[in-house]
């Protein structure tokens, strides 16, 4: 089972930065899950939100930034004031120091409103190599079904929130088509619907799984990856 730190170790360090992706590394995770927008000069930025207000000093949409502008932020001070100075990074950054080093789950967030991020995404990633370790996955399985077809050999999964734990086989057959993952919001999943997507050879992960009982639970239910908060925890 793989332990992925959701937007790096978050609970310990600013989420999306350097700080929290080196104190994932540093706490064994297999993977780095992050979230990417496009900037105004069509950069990607490491930013789970739309906007900066939440995470950084500065107000307004990421998009309105270049990602010189961007890099300008405090990305670290709202967490602790020890995280002073953390920057957002860009993903050409993450990936150089990363994709030898360790998984990374990479999330294309708002592909309708951001044309051109998932190409902006292959390209880069491509750029680093092919990689058994970098997933990319969007809730948008349209933009994956279509980076898929840009990106054939960079794996990636399709997010899903499954009503009452289940999702149509014919469903899972279609993305398998064209992932190799579902990344399943934790308190929707079924030991059933494991096994419904393992029959249909695709691999699914959880998000966000911060109880050692569930961890323990989804284990035994074979699921083949968590993101947590806390990757010390499993
Ligand atoms: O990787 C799954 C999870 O990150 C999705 O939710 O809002 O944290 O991006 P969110
Ligand atoms: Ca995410």
């Amino acid at each position: 089972m793989h332990i992925i730190a959701h937007r790096g170790a978050s609970a310990y360090a600013p989420e999306n930065t350097f700080a929290a992706f080196e104190k994932a590394v540093e706490l064994g995770a297999d993977f780095i899950e992050l979230d990417i927008q496009i900037t105004k000069d069509g950069k990607l930025a490491v930013i789970h939100d739309d906007k900066v207000d939440r995470t950084t000093n500065g107000t307004g949409f990421v998009r309105e930034y270049t990602m010189n502008e961007l890099e300008q932020l405090d990305a670290g001070s709202w967490f602790g004031p020890e995280y002073q100075g953390e920057k957002i990074p860009s993903l050409e950054a993450v990936l150089r120091k990363y994709h030898n080093k360790t998984g990374l789950l990479i999330e294309i967030k708002s592909s309708k409103t951001q044309p051109g991020i998932e190409k902006a995404a292959g390209q880069l990633i491509s750029r680093y190599g092919r990689s058994m370790n970098t997933i990319v996955q969007s809730f948008d399985a349209g933009a994956m079904r279509a980076f898929h077809h840009m990106y054939p050999s960079i794996q990636t999964a399709v997010l899903i929130r499954p009503r009452f734990g289940l999702l149509p086989r014919g469903r899972l057959r279609q993305i398998a088509s064209f992932a190799q993952y579902v990344s399943l919001k934790a308190t929707m999943i079924s030991p059933f619907l494991i096994k419904s997507i393992h029959s249909c050879d695709l691999k699914a992960l959880a998000w966000t799984v911060n109880g050692q009982k569930t961890g323990s639970r989804l284990k035994s239910w074979k699921i083949d990856g968590i993101i947590t908060d806390y990757p010390d925890y499993f």
